[in-house]
């Protein structure tokens, strides 16, 4: 996850727009908006009317949908036209970082100096869209990042890959839980923070607290704990150390690691810094485990965040350095040389053993906050297409295949024409595909498949990792999956977690109280984690409402804040729909077992 859907050039001005209280500040606002390009000079009244209408964090990941209002779009393309035209006319940089700063600042969106290091960060990949995209429009902007408002991309993103010919066979499946089985460890989102200082102030207003300069706490309770905070705090390292103590009890023969190494101190990365942290983490589990280590890209990894430059792009803004990172680190953990297809685009394919097969996937290129899909946005790095024939050949070898990839399908933030392509990958290769593994949303979760032909049939499931960081209002968390050694289908897993205020209240040099939270098996009475078992269960949760509320706390692995409100009707709606939502805007499953909810 990034809390930080943060303010890059003009976003912000559409949802002041779009939300202003007083419907009747919009013309007043929009008019002052245009004076203020023209002139360079914001009036007086134009500042007032910021300040009336302000959108503390609305940029923040949480706030994605409450501005939610059919004028967005239309307010989105005439802010960005408007940046267009500006930069055709030749406005200088610091003017557009000086506009940027003042739209940020005013209207509350984030501290100053968070507005200015996330402006400074992102504002040279739009001035190069715009200066080497002739036709560039502000529909390619608004169509990809509001697209969980429905803005039209007008017939931008809109490609396919070629999906190889036949049908996935079905397979010998588990019929027991008791058949030979071996072990993975999955870890998710440790967003190690080298700054996390314990005592540090939990209340700062920033996107990450409990650094170093952010004064001191106003309260004993505003104090962040030692381990970590549920607040707006990432992992310090010991908490980091503390994870991997305990997962270590336990035997496990391979690790996958869903992504996210650095902290939410998105306003200021570096490659120096971003390579620290990385390079720690790497070197920390090469010392610690001694089976191999599965890692993949998070959103998190590049710097600036979130940003995926294809190598036609300016070697200014390239990725090289992490693709290099990656392949010499990966290819280490992994055992076998991985680098040829990390170096095109973070992604790779391997066999472990005789049948089996995993393949980590860099889906964090479809993030919507990724704004190199405004300038190429066709199957970048060529990776679906890749997915695809690599999928085949496993096929034709017979081999069964987990997916390790960041970004989980049916999020809004998720570009669409890539979700669907991925989504038909999957459901050609239905049952070579024995397992997919994601992280990002720092939630422990889970999304059904299901067959576009028939909705009866589940299909695949992708298991979430949950995350160590508690971002936001979680327990610290990892993850056993036990998975048949013959068919590599996945047999059950034990979600782990220790509870947070707890561990602060001892303190320091007091052990910590890990637990199991749950086995899937045990909790919701499944035979495995077959598509077919977890579609029962879901069944079960439309009739037993109270599964919903244990899905609930699972989610935030009991974590004191994030559950303190309980979960309501609405809340279990929800839920159950994002379960079965792994297309974004294709809401037909949902409904589907609202029906069945209110029956
Ligand atoms: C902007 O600058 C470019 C390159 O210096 C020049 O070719 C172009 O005519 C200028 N456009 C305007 C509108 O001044
Ligand atoms: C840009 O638009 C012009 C005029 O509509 C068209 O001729 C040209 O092919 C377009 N270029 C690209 C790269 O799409
Ligand atoms: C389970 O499957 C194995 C091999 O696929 C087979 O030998 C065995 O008889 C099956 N057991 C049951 C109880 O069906
Ligand atoms: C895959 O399995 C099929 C059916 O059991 C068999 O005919 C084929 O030879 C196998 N292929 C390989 C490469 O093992
Ligand atoms: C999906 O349903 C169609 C129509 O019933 C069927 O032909 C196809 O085999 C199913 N796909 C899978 C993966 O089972
Ligand atoms: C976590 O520990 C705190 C402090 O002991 C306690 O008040 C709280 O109820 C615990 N939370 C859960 C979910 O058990
Ligand atoms: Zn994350
Ligand atoms: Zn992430």
């Amino acid at each position: 996850m990034s809390t930080t859907k943060l303010p890059v050039l003009f976003f912000v001005t559409f949802f002041t727009l779009s939300s202003a209280q007083n419907a009747a500040d919009l013309p007043a606002i929009e008019q002052g908006l245009h004076e203020y390009f023209r002139t360079g000079q914001p009036s007086a009244e134009f500042l007032a009317l910021l300040e009336r209408n302000q959108l503390p964090h609305v940029l923040r990941d949480e706030s994605e949908h409450v501005y939610d209002k059919p004028s967005t779009c239309q307010l989105c393309n005439m802010v960005i036209d408007a940046v267009i035209l500006e930069r055709r006319l030749n406005i200088s940089r610091e003017t557009l970082v000086k506009e940027a700063l003042l739209l940020c600042t005013h209207l509350n969106i984030e501290p100053e100096r968070v507005c200015q290091g996330v402006i400074d960060l992102n504002l040279d990949v739009f001035l190069y869209v715009i200066d080497n995209y002739a036709n560039f429009t502000s529909e390619r902007v608004c169509g990809s990042v509001l697209q969980s408002y429905g803005c039209s991309a007008g017939d931008a993103y809109e490609w396919s890959v070629t999906i190889p010919s036949g049908n996935s066979q079905d397979r010998p499946k588990p019929n027991d839980t008791e058949v030979p089985s071996f072990t993975i460890l999955q870890l998710s989102d440790v967003h190690y923070d080298p700054d996390y200082t314990p005592n540090g102030n939990a209340v700062c207003g920033e996107p990450l607290c409990c650094q170093s300069d952010q004064g001191e706490p106003a309260s004993p309770e505003e104090t962040c704990g030692y381990w970590t905070d549920y607040r707006a705090a990432d992992s310090p390292w010991h908490l980091v150390e503390e994870t991997v103590r305990q997962a270590k009890r336990q035997d496990f023969d391979y690790v996958y690691y869903t992504g996210d190494i650095t902290s939410h101190r998105i306003w200021e990365t570096s490659i120096e810094m971003n390579t620290y942290a990385i390079t720690k983490l790497y070197s920390f589990f090469k010392d610690q485990f001694d089976v191999p280590v599965f890692p993949i890209f998070g959103n998190h990894e590049p710097h600036p965040l979130n940003l995926w430059p294809s190598d036609t792009v300016d070697d200014a803004f390239g990725m090289k350095w992490l693709f290099e990172l990656a392949a010499q680190h990966w290819s280490d953990l992994i055992g076998e040389d991985v680098s040829e297809t990390v170096l095109k685009g973070g992604y790779y394919s391997v066999s472990p053993r005789p049948g089996f097969r995993i393949i980590g996937i860099n889906s964090n290129i479809c993030y919507t906050n990724n704004w190199w899909l405004t300038y190429e946005d066709v199957d970048p790095y060529n990776q679906l297409q890749w997915l695809a024939d690599t999928l085949k050949e496993a096929e034709d070898n017979n081999e069964s295949v987990h997916i390790l990839s960041h970004v989980p399908s049916g999020l809004g933030s998720c570009l669409k024409v890539w979700n669907r392509e991925y989504s038909r990958i999957v459901e050609r290769f239905a049952y070579t595909i024995t397992g997919q593994f994601n992280g990002h949303t720092h939630k422990d979760e889970f999304r059904v498949y299901y067959n576009g032909s028939d909705p009866n049939q589940a299909i695949g499931v992708a298991y979430n990792g949950a995350s160590v960081t508690p971002i936001s209002n979680s327990n610290p968390s990892f993850k056993y999956y036990s998975v048949d050694e013959s068919t590599f289908n996945l047999l059950d897993y034990e979600e782990w977690y220790f509870n947070l205020t707890l561990a602060n209240s001892l303190g320091e040099g007091a052990p910590v109280e890990w637990k199991q939270l749950y086995s899937f098996v045990e909790s919701y009475g499944a035979a495995n984690l077959l598509p077919s078992e977890v579609d029962k269960v879901l069944y079960k949760m439309t009739e037993d409402h109270s599964l919903l509320d244990n899905y609930f706390l699972y989610k935030f692995r009991n974590g004191d804040t994030g559950t303190k409100g309980g979960c309501d009707d609405n809340c279990k709606r929800n839920l159950l729909c994002n379960i079965v939502t792994t297309e974004f805007g294709d809401n037909d499953q949902c409904n589907r077992f609202l029906a069945l909810y209110d029956a």
